[in-house]
């Protein structure tokens, strides 16, 4: 059980996505947002099937975890593959402590949360937005995140679909006790207390942070904009 049991469920945080980040740069861009204060990072693996764009894999896990875990931080991998179950051990290996995975890429979802499990990660379940939310029913048995995603995925730097914030509360409803939520996709200065007042306590953000002039400043705003929301859930 390498890193699961960092406090994955209780806290919020903003968890910076190294989507956004310069791809020639990950080591010295995720060490830039550490001194910043940012503790998770978001790993968005994308295969060019699920969705049409290919991003990386666990070798750039395995390049930033060093640096990440020094720091008592975590790496929060985000599946856009189909079959994600072919590569759990893979990431648990290289130090991913979360994987969350698209409720349309695997058929059979319960097993696959438990695989997560058994390889020492947090298991993670998510849904594109048309996807019905009730479709995680089961599934929110075994999983200890649950992410909304507010963007259709593939890309970063679009922008948040308002009804993500219905989705959030449903969501909260449907996670067990201790579960996180997540939301990833156009969350930014306008949009994070929004998402936090709806029940979020993971505050995914790639461009917001990463595409502005400084990015340890943007995500100290963010922070602000978090805590200024009071409790997640809270309205
Ligand atoms: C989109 C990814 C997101 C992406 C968000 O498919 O899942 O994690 O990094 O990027 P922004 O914050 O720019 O919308
Ligand atoms: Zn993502």
């Amino acid at each position: 059980m390498p890193n699961a049991d960092r406090a994955w469920v209780t806290d919020v945080q903003v968890c910076p996505s190294i989507l956004a980040a310069d791809f020639g740069a990950f080591r010295s861009q995720v060490r830039e947002l550490l001194d910043a204060g940012a503790r998770t990072f978001h790993v968005d693996v994308m295969d060019g099937h699920f969705v049409p764009v290919i991003t990386f894999g666990h070798g750039v896990v395995e390049a930033i975890a060093g640096d990440v875990h020094e720091r008592g931080g975590a790496l929060a991998v985000h599946l856009m593959v189909e079959q994600p179950e072919r590569f759990v051990s893979d990431f648990a290996k290289a130090g991913a402590d979360a994987y969350t995975v698209h409720v349309e890429a695997t058929v059979h979802l319960h097993r696959t949360l438990q695989l997560v499990r058994e390889a020492g990660m947090v298991p993670g379940v998510t849904l594109n937005p048309a996807t019905p939310v009730g479709l995680l029913v089961e599934a929110a048995r075994e999983a200890d995140n649950l992410l909304c995603m507010s963007v259709n995925p593939g890309w970063g730097g679009q922008s948040f679909i308002p009804a993500s914030l219905d989705r959030v509360r449903q969501l909260r409803e449907l996670a067990r006790p201790g579960a996180g939520v997540e939301i990833d996709g156009g969350v930014g200065p306008e949009t994070i207390a929004g998402a936090v007042r709806a029940g979020a306590n993971r505050l995914t953000a790639g461009s917001a942070i990463y595409a502005a002039p400084e990015p340890g400043e943007a995500y100290r705003d963010l922070v602000e904009r978090v805590r200024a929301a009071g409790p997640p859930g809270g309205a």
